[in-house]
């Protein structure tokens, strides 16, 4: 009978038996698939299992402080947490194309990684969250490619690991089953999809820290009013955009010249079409007051209605 505990137990012996007393890389987005394996391995082999976690600087706010504590404090996980926010910075300085941002912070995913990598001793695998519909999906690849999806802890092959792959049998839900089952907190188990570029791909055109500070703090007073209208497990995602222009707006009696914020929220069965979120106005509006008065240099909200196609989800 296959139940979840079947699998944990059955999934666990066998690494361990593929494992033996040898030693287990992982890198560790915070993301669902990355959190489960590196969860399901370490109780399969505890100390013999090393993450590393990248914050490349374009996460949202405090995923990097919660992944830290998720990992190291409560499951006592070896975790290599490596602050590169400056590194993809002055790499993404004066870049506005989106397909080579995503290109510049794949691959200097991989470098970092590999830096860090090679200051360990006897690594021989390399953990990695692929699932069933990842190998499904590679092979039925469409002609066109409308989004390269730099999936950040997608890592070359040419590494000298051997991989670990103990969700490839596994759908999205059941990953989400399996972790809720090994103890992961809700926020990481039902986190809402979140590109592998991070908050790079929501700021329009080129990057700043002044422009990333504006989507990170919008982005986190929107999912507190999305929690509180009781929305979060209805919205497949919700987010901020900035788009980059400027706009004249008044405070008080004196003219304002700042920046315009976008939300995007869509409900979705998989991200591949989906339909712009009705949320309430009176919701619309909490948010919208908060972002001008609690975010700097926002003076104006506008709502993306636009479904996908002919939008996507996200703007670039
Ligand atoms: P789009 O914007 O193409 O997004 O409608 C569909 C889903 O994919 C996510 N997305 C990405 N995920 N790397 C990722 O790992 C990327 O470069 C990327 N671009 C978009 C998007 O958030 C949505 O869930």
């Amino acid at each position: 009978e296959w139940t979840m505990e079947n699998f944990i137990e059955m999934e666990t012996e066998k690494i361990r038996q593929q494992v033996g007393d040898r030693n287990v890389l992982c890198a560790l987005s915070g993301g669902v698939d990355s959190s489960v394996v590196a969860a399901l391995i370490h109780k399969a082999i505890g100390d013999q299992l090393t993450c590393i976690f990248v914050d490349h600087g374009l996460l949202r706010k405090n995923e990097g402080a919660m992944v830290e504590k998720t990992f190291r404090d409560e499951f006592k996980i070896n975790l290599i947490a490596v602050p590169a926010q400056e590194r993809f910075l002055s790499k993404l300085e004066g870049v506005s194309d989106p397909e080579q941002k995503r290109k510049i912070i794949g691959n200097e995913f991989i470098y970092v990684f590999d830096d860090e990598a090679s200051k360990l001793e006897n690594m021989d695998f390399l953990a990695q969250g692929t699932l069933y519909t990842d190998i499904v999906e590679s092979g039925t690849e469409t002609a066109q490619t409308i989004k390269s999806h730099h999936n950040v802890g997608g890592l070359p092959e040419d590494m000298q690991f051997e991989l670990i792959e103990p969700l490839k049998t596994l759908f999205k839900d059941e990953v989400r089953e399996l972790g809720t089952e090994l103890g992961l907190p809700d926020a990481i188990v039902h986190r809402q999809p979140f590109p592998g570029p991070g908050l790079a791909i929501r700021v329009i055109g080129e990057i700043t820290e002044e422009k990333l500070e504006i989507v990170r703090e919008s982005d986190a007073i929107l999912q507190e009013e999305i929690v509180k209208a009781g929305l979060d497990r209805d919205i497949w995602q919700y987010f901020t955009v900035l788009p980059g222009f400027k706009s004249v707006g008044v405070m008080g009696d004196a003219r304002t010249y700042d920046y315009t914020l976008g939300i995007r929220a869509v409900t979705s069965i998989d991200g591949m079409t989906s339909d712009w979120a009705r949320i309430p106005w009176d919701v619309l509006e909490r948010i919208s007051v908060r972002f001008v008065n609690e975010v700097n240099h926002v003076n104006r909200v506008v709502y993306d209605i636009t479904s996908k196609p002919p939008a996507t989800i996200e703007w670039e």
